[in-house]
C-alpha cells in the first residue's frame, strides 16, 4: 500500500482494513492532501483482496472529522470552490460506492465535511461522544461534499433542512433517533463494537453482501421498478456462486455454511 501523510491505515489478518485520518491538530480537519490521500487510498482497498470491510474513524479521542479545512478554504475562489467540491464529492462517492462495506466509527466531532463523511459510509457507529452536524450556513456556505443530497436521503427534507438552515450540532442520541446513526456506544467500545460488526458481515457470503449494497445504492437514485428490476438480477447472479450452493446446503443439513467469498 502507498505511503500517506494524513492518513493511516491497518489491515489485520481478519480481513477489517481501518482507516485513521490522522490531522489532530486541526481535529482531523479534510485538507486537500488529506482527500487526495484518500481518493488514492481507495482505490488501493478497491482492489486489495485482503481487505473485506474497512472502518473509517479519526485519530484521537476528540474529533472524527472536524469538516473541510477551513484555513485553506478562506481565500478560495468561485472556481476553486467548486473544483474543492467536485474532488471530495468523486472521492466520497468512491466511498460510497467500494465494493466492500465501509463502517463509519463516528468518535468525536463529525461536522461539516466530517459529516458527510460519514454519510459516505455504509454504516455510521457512534461513540456517546460524537456530535454531528452540519455548520457551514455559519461560514457563508452551503454543504458541499454530498451534504444537501445525502442528509435528507437519510434522514428526510424536514429534518435535514432544519439541521442545514440552523447549522445546529446534534449529539449522538439525537443522531440516532433521527437515523443519521445506526448504533451509539460507549467511547471505550467503539472500535471494539465496529470490528464485531465487522467480523459478523466477514463471515457471510461476500458476493451476496456486495450485491446488497449495489442494490441499494443503485435503488435510491432510480424509481421502483428499476431498483427491483437491478434486484431481481443481482439475486440470480447469486445462484452462480458457489456460496449460495453451501449457504442453502448447510441450511438443509443444519449446520453452519463455511463460505469461500466466490
Ligand atoms: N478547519 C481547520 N481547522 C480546524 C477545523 C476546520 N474545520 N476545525 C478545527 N480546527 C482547528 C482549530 O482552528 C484549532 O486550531 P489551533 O489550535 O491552531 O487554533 C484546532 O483545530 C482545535 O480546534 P478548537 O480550538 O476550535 O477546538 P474546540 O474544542 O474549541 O472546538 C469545534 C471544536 C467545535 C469542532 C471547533 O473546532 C469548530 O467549530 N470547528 C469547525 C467546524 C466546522 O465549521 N466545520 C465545517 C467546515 S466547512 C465544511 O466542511 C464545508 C463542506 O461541506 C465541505
Amino acid at each position: 500500500m502507498g505511503e500517506y501523510a494524513n492518513v493511516l491505515l491497518e489491515v489485520d489478518s481478519d480481513g477489517i482494513g481501518t482507516v485513521v485520518i490522522n490531522r489532530p491538530k486541526a481535529l482531523n480537519a479534510l485538507n486537500a492532501a488529506t482527500v487526495y490521500e484518500l481518493d488514492k487510498l481507495f482505490d488501493e482497498l478497491a482492489t486489495n483482496s485482503d481487505v473485506k470491510v474497512v472502518i473509517i474513524t479519526g485519530s484521537g479521542e476528540k474529533s472524527f472529522v472536524a469538516g473541510a479545512d477551513i484555513v485553506e478554504m478562506k481565500d478560495m475562489t468561485a472556481i476553486e470552490g467548486r473544483q474543492w467540491g467536485q474532488l471530495a464529492q468523486r472521492v466520497f462517492s468512491k466511498i460510497e460506492d467500494l465494493p466492500k462495506p465501509v463502517i463509519a466509527a463516528v468518535n468525536g466531532y463529525a461536522l461539516g465535511g466530517g459529516c458527510e463523511l460519514a454519510m459516505a459510509c455504509d454504516i455510521r457507529i457512534a461513540s456517546e461522544k460524537a456530535k454531528f452536524g452540519q455548520p457551514e450556513v455559519s461560514l457563508g456556505i452551503p454543504p458541499g461534499f454530498g451534504g444537501t443530497q445525502r442528509l435528507a436521503r437519510l434522514v428526510g427534507k424536514g429534518r435535514a433542512k432544519e439541521l442545514l438552515f440552523t447549522g445546529d450540532m446534534i449529539d449522538a442520541a439525537e443522531a440516532y433517533r433521527i437515523g443519521l446513526a445506526n448504533q451509539v456506544v460507549t467511547p471505550e467500545e467503539l472500535m471494539d463494537k465496529a470490528k464485531a460488526m465487522a467480523h459478523k458481515i466477514i463471515s457471510r457470503a461476500t458476493v451476496a453482501v456486495q450485491v446488497c449494497k449495489s442494490a441499494i445504492n443503485r435503488g435510491l437514485d432510480v424509481d421502483l421498478n428499476s431498483g427491483i428490476a437491478y434486484e431481481a438480477e443481482v439475486f440470480g447472479l447469486c445462484f452462480a456462486t458457489q456460496d449460495q450452493k453451501e449457504g442453502m446446503a448447510a441450511f438443509i443439513e443444519k449446520r453452519k455454511a463455511n463460505f469461500i467469498g466466490k
